[in-house]
């Protein structure tokens, strides 16, 4: 199965939105073997789930609370994601980790609480520049795995973004990333027990038309989670049509 993600970020408002899924839907229509996903800006969920969700195209949350209410001001809880249409959250993407403080500790708890509200943690993990160049690649990624021996096996993607990649227009080379999905793949099979679900591990960071399709020739790189090209939607039907 192929995946592709569109991380909005915190970009687009109400009429911009609008126009982007009204030109999608109008561009793609996922089959079989295809997973489309767009993870919008909170208060965008409702419009655009209801916009594409009847076209098959899946709506993810950039983030979700573990706890499923109470007084966690400026938080969203995962029983709020699904009410708003999400059938799955991003989780530990590097920028809350590195803005915003989230832990492994906190993510395991994420992503048990996402499971128990039925929505598919697209977990991201990756490392920094300075880690990479300290030889510190794979330790970190098997670090930020470790939460699956706690939280068990479920539905789960993996996205591998190397942080120095993300919007910097300098992606990962092809040798990088069939490294990291390699190791990512057999720490999976490590920490999920066999003959669970196969998870599968997307790639992310400065993702366009022009490198999608070496990316996904890789083994182990069964799709994109896309930021900045997710934002034009004939970029991103591209990737899509890319992936088909
Ligand atoms: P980018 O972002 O495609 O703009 O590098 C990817 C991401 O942050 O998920």
């Amino acid at each position: 199965m192929r995946c592709v993600v569109a991380n909005w970020k915190m970009n687009l408002a109400t009429q911009e939105a609008r126009a982007f899924c009204d030109d999608l839907v109008g561009r793609i229509a996922p089959g079989p073997g295809i997973e489309v996903g767009i993870a919008p800006p909170f208060t965008l969920l409702h419009l655009v789930s209801g916009l594409l969700r009847p076209k098959g195209i899946q709506v993810f949350g950039q983030n979700g609370h573990a706890e499923p209410k109470g007084a966690f001001t400026g938080e969203v809880s995962m029983p709020q994601l699904r009410d708003a249409g999400c059938s799955g959250v991003l989780l530990g993407h590097s920028e809350r980790r590195q803005f915003f403080g989230e832990t492994d500790a906190a993510l395991a708890k994420k992503v048990k609480a996402a499971w128990q509200w039925d929505l598919l943690p697209l977990l991201c993990i990756g490392e920094t520049l300075e880690q990479r160049d300290a030889g510190r690649t794979l330790e970190v990624l098997g670090q930020q795995l470790s939460i699956l021996g706690e939280t068990g096996p479920g539905p789960l993607w993996v996205a591998y973004e190397p942080v120095w990649a993300i919007g910097t227009g300098r992606r990962a080379e092809a040798a990088q990333v069939q490294e990291a999905h390699a190791f990512i793949r057999a720490e999976l099979n490590r920490l999920l027990p066999t003959g669970t679900y196969q998870v599968p591990i997307l790639y992310g960071g400065s993702v366009t038309p022009e490198s999608f399709p070496e990316l996904l020739g890789l083994p182990e790189v069964a799709g994109g989670l896309v930021g900045g090209a997710s934002l034009d939607p004939r970029k991103f039907a591209e990737l899509v049509k890319q992936a088909s």
